[in-house]
């Protein structure tokens, strides 16, 4: 078999067979295949589709690429949640301890910032000391202790999607079906996890715009869950607009924190206690979503989530100082407040935008090699529908560099649209 000749016939819109996705799979893993031959593949894959039963072959191969974990020797349930990809979208650094604190066992292995979207392991480590490369051993030894992990593809876990994940984020490769439910789903099958909440997030700073589009990566990873013996809900939630008001990773944890303390904005608390409810109907700690959302709320009211975070961040080797404050987290040299150009109602705050502003500014990559800048990114104040006075604070941008804080300052002006007539907020839910 010749790597050349599967991209060739993906590019002819030829079904592969599991054995030629098994040989390309393996082969990149193993570093047998190169970055190019690979990036060829991927774009073919973007570009003309895979079949749902490639789409299973796919997931199952990177599953396979390193250890599948069995954590049935641990616990009977193991909860995780996961989602497509978003802007602000900080919810795993505050749904997993909850749902921890309310005593089930979580176990979740979570990406960088993918294009646009930011990543919970670059939130991470703006934690200094925070490891996100736990071998199996490590993975099962803390989730028996804590009750809770949160890391990354390793080279022992998944690390076909390692490889894959990091060439997509800087080869446009990343809104495909079968490229994201298998870097999803062989994630979610080898770290272990047995059920497992998935937010489709929908709209202009989503992989799918369309709930169209939501709706078939949606049901793809529930027939994928169905086969690999996993119990998966879906659930479709807005993402035309940022969620919460923090965007770049450490603004994002510090906002996690902030509502983990029982502050934070209403719509990010709103969803998490939302999220974390699924979650503890799905591990059957709660008879009825009604009860779950009450259980969810006492992790936040009795501080038990917030020392759970603490619990997660010092088992796996950060400094736990940072959770008790905050403040000590990086911070950007340049910290401008821009006002409202005029007065009327948000009609929109284009979350693309304002995602792809924050990669520029540092918040994310351009090459696989870039560095990340933890400090810098915005707080976007409005939501659409709200009432801005011109001259109003509109958003708050962090930066380290003032030519890129001018052009970030334009690009965010521009995500915000005005109209003088009253528009209705936008739903934090499309399915549940
Ligand atoms: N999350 C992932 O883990 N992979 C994707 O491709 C998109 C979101």
């Amino acid at each position: 078999m010749r790597s050349v000749d599967i991209i060739i016939k993906k590019r002819d819109k030829v079904e592969l067979t599991r054995q030629e996705i098994e040989f390309f799979v393996r082969g990149y893993t193993q570093g047998e295949i190169t970055d190019y031959q690979a990036a060829a593949w991927a774009m073919a894959v973007l570009l003309n589709g895979m079949t749902d039963q490639e789409t299973t072959d796919l997931t199952m191969a990177m599953a396979n690429s390193g250890q599948v974990l069995d954590l049935s020797d641990i616990v009977d349930i193991v909860v995780d949640k996961h989602s497509t990809g978003g802007v602000g979208d900080k919810t795993s650094l505050a749904v997993m301890p909850m749902v921890a604190a309310a005593g089930l066992y979580c176990g979740k292995m979570s990406g960088r910032g993918l294009g646009f979207s930011g990543g919970t392991l670059d939130k991470l480590e703006s934690i200094p000391g925070y490891r996100v490369d736990l071998s199996t051993e490590e993975f099962r030894a803390q989730l028996r202790k804590t009750g809770i992990v949160l890391t990354g593809q390793s080279l022992d876990l998944a690390p076909a999607d390692g490889k894959f994940y990091a060439l997509r984020d800087v080869t446009g490769t990343v809104p495909s079906i079968p490229l994201i439910a298998s870097s999803i789903m062989s994630k979610k099958i080898a770290s272990g996890a047995t059920a497992i909440v998935l937010d489709v997030k929908v709209g202009l700073g989503a992989f799918m715009e369309t709930l169209e589009e939501a709706r078939k990566l949606a049901s793809i990873l529930r027939n994928i869950g169905k086969l690999a013996g996993r119990q998966v809900v879906t659930i479709l939630s807005d993402m035309n607009q940022p969620l919460g008001f923090a965007v770049g990773n450490a603004l994002e944890l510090k906002e996690a924190i902030d509502t983990l303390q029982g502050a934070g904005p209403a719509d990010f608390r709103h969803h998490c206690i939302d999220a974390a409810a699924k979650m503890l109907l799905l591990g059957e700690k709660a008879p009825t979503m009604q009860a779950a959302i009450q259980l969810a709320e006492q992790t936040i009211t009795n501080g038990s989530a917030l020392e759970k975070l603490r619990v997660l961040i010092d088992a796996q080797g950060g400094d736990t100082s940072y959770i008790t404050d905050p403040n000590k987290l990086p911070k950007a040299r340049l910290i401008e407040t821009v006002a409202s150009p005029q007065t009327g109602y948000l009609s929109q705050v284009h979350a693309r935008v304002i995602g792809e502003a924050s990669v520029n500014l540092g918040a994310g990559r351009a090459k696989k090699s870039d560095p990340i800048d933890h400090a810098v990114g915005f707080e976007i104040l409005g939501k659409v529908g709200d009432h801005v006075e011109q001259g109003q604070p509109l958003f708050i941008l962090h930066a380290n560099d003032p030519q890129k804080l001018q052009q970030a300052r334009s690009a965010v002006l521009s995500a915000h649209q005005f109209s003088p007539t009253p528009v209705p907020p936008l739903p934090l839910f499309y399915e549940q």
